[in-house]
């Protein structure tokens, strides 16, 4: 029996303008993209709404991907609007209320060659539930290492792409944090500063002022990242973009992760791995607990995103339209 386990409710995905079964797998294994990470990528989440499922900031996703793909030099074999209705229909088509949904472009099977330009560029998506991505710890707060590993420069790729062999690094530094005992890593930049989780954008908070960093600090500027920018505003907080230096984020009164996956984690502890030669150091986010102003953005972010604030309804697509 072919194993779902991890994908709960996925019944079918979308590969190259057809449904498959999930246990279908007609993708060869001499694709180019499996060997050499050539490929981009969207995490897009859909959530449960009086209207039926809707997907959140989906132009703003299209857009990232197709900024993606060219910075593999893709030629994307589809439109905006193809790949919009792609992604509807793929959560329909699963009967999903709420969904994570992963398109992803590929170099597939052509030539294994490292230049791609000899394979053809296929699409896929799939959707699933998805829950809490760093699970029931997620409300309470995250314990997170800051590992030795430094952040891929924006000087060395485009960090503002979700290319897919840029993934390696979170695969790697995410699985260390876990092996040690914390729940996600953080890496500093090649500048010694905060960047970003492996999947994740950081936000400090001090003195009631918010403060996050920006692609300049090689991070990718997440859209749940935009969105805090402007629900804060909105709420009234005062917001800065702004390199986060690790004193920063040792002394802050909270600290919190963003993402698709992620959506609002509090950080309560941090342990700074960063230099191998020196013991490590545990510091605890102001009292060690989640503070109010996450959890008032996350109150808020819970509501939008299942369209309970008009105002933010702009965001939302919705699946049965
Ligand atoms: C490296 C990285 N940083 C930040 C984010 C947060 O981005 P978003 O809020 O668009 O999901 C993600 C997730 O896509 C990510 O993979």
């Amino acid at each position: 029996m072919f194993d779902n386990t991890y994908f709960p409710k996925a019944k079918k995905y979308w590969y190259q303008g057809k449904f498959y079964d999930w246990s279908q797998t007609p993708v060869h294994p001499m694709a180019h993209a499996l060997h050499y990470g050539t490929s981009v990528f969207e995490g897009i989440r859909a959530y449960s709404t009086s209207k039926g499922p809707a997907i959140f900031r989906l132009p703003e996703h299209i857009e990232r991907f197709f900024h993606s793909a060219s910075t593999l030099s893709m030629e994307v074999p589809y439109s905006n609007e193809e790949i919009t209705n792609a992604i509807q229909s793929v959560v329909k088509e699963n009967d999903l209320d709420s969904a994570y949904i992963r398109p992803l472009l590929f170099y597939s099977y052509g030539k294994l060659g490292l230049l791609p330009k000899f394979s053809p560029v296929e699409l896929v998506i799939g959707a699933w539930e998805w829950g809490a991505y760093l699970g029931e710890k997620t409300e309470k707060g995250v314990h997170v290492y800051i590992t030795p590993w430094k952040r891929v420069h924006h000087s060395q790729l485009k960090m503002t792409a979700k290319l897919g062999g840029v993934y390696v690094q979170s695969a790697i530094c995410g699985t260390e944090a876990r092996s040690l005992g914390f729940d996600e890593a953080v890496f500093l930049n090649l500048e010694g500063n905060i960047a970003e989780g492996p999947g994740e954008n950081i936000f400090i908070v001090k003195d009631r002022i918010l403060k996050t960093n920006d692609k300049t600090e090689s991070i990718l500027e997440g859209i749940t990242r935009a969105t805090i920018l402007e629900i804060a505003k909105d709420l009234g907080y005062e917001t800065r973009i702004e390199p986060i230096t690790k004193k920063d984020f040792f002394q802050a009164d909270e600290a919190f992760f963003s993402g698709t996956a992620v959506e609002i984690a509090p950080i309560i502890l941090v342990t700074d791995g960063s230099n191998p030669s020196e013991e490590n150091k545990e510091h605890a986010i102001d009292a060690g607990k989640a503070g109010d102003i996450t959890l008032h953005l996350a109150r808020t972010y819970n509501d939008l995103v299942r369209g309970k604030i008009n105002e933010y309804e702009r965001w939302l697509t919705y699946v049965l339209d």
